[in-house]
């Protein structure tokens, strides 16, 4: 049985005492309303970090995760945060290759390999994100991109590294677009996701590895979108701002 996981990406969003409060609204929550065996992630802006791990201690159903990290040990990048930097203060996941960073901050495949291996040697846990454009969909390249993402980024890792991964496929026609891929064209890409990682390191490799969906995923679309086969929980935008509606997706799995 995969590990089903639900994280909540707040992006650039929410002042130190607002994420204070929302993250101790979900921990709250989840410990009075999570059943099941489902992982909860909240990846939130470095300067909350240090304090949502000491709000989270000893919860073992809640993470903190960071949003970024650089692909260098230490040196001379001002401004930038070190992988060894957050585990030295608990973080246990990063999400790396997000395509707001592919964007706006122009990362490739080539320098999100080396991000890879940098949060792997220090003990944290890439989310790794993949998805196409628009119009890579309708130029009917989204299979195309996502088997080079995936392989350029993340097919030099040993199996033992590559099963550190977990894996997020988020369009990015459905980011923050309130459009979701519907579930038939999710569960599409994952399974092909899937398959790719299986010809790499084999069935055992692939079928254990946790595939995340994100893109516009809420409560009212979540449940649908987790049922299907290949799909083991979301990475979740805009629906992770409101303790209610993060709950909702994670209830899923209760
Ligand atoms: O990392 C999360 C994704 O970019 C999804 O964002 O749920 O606001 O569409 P969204």
């Amino acid at each position: 049985m995969r590990k089903k996981i639900v994280a909540g990406n707040w992006k650039m969003n929410k002042d130190y005492t607002e994420g204070m409060s929302l993250f101790s609204e979900v921990v709250n929550m989840v410990n009075d309303e999570v059943q099941g065996q489902q992982e909860v992630v909240v990846c939130a802006p470095f300067v909350h970090l240090h304090s949502l791990v000491a709000l989270g201690k000893g919860n073992q159903k809640v993470s903190v995760g960071a949003q970024n990290c650089h692909q260098e040990e230490a040196g001379a990048y001002t401004g930038e945060i070190s992988a060894g930097m957050l585990t030295s203060i608990g973080v246990q996941y990063v999400i790396l290759g997000h395509s707001e960073r592919r964007q706006y901050f122009g990362e490739d495949n080539a320098l999100l390999a080396k991000k890879t291996d940098v949060a792997l040697k220090n003990n944290l846990k890439p989310i790794f994100c993949i998805g196409e454009t628009l119009q890579e969909r309708e130029s009917g390249k989204h299979f195309d991109i996502i088997k080079s993402q995936l392989a350029e980024a993340t097919f030099h890792l040993s199996a033992a590294d590559f099963s550190k991964l977990v894996i997020a496929y988020e369009p990015v026609w459905a980011i923050g677009t309130g459009v979701t891929a519907s579930s038939e064209q999710a569960q599409e890409v994952h399974a092909f996701i899937r398959k790719e990682i299986a010809s790499k390191y084999g069935e055992t490799v692939a079928e254990a590895t946790t595939i995340l969906y994100g893109g516009s995923c809420n409560p009212k679309n979540a449940a649908e979108l987790f049922s299907q086969a290949d799909i083991d929980g979301g990475l979740i935008g805009g629906a992770s701002l409101k303790s209610r509606d993060f709950l909702d997706i994670v209830k899923v799995f209760n």
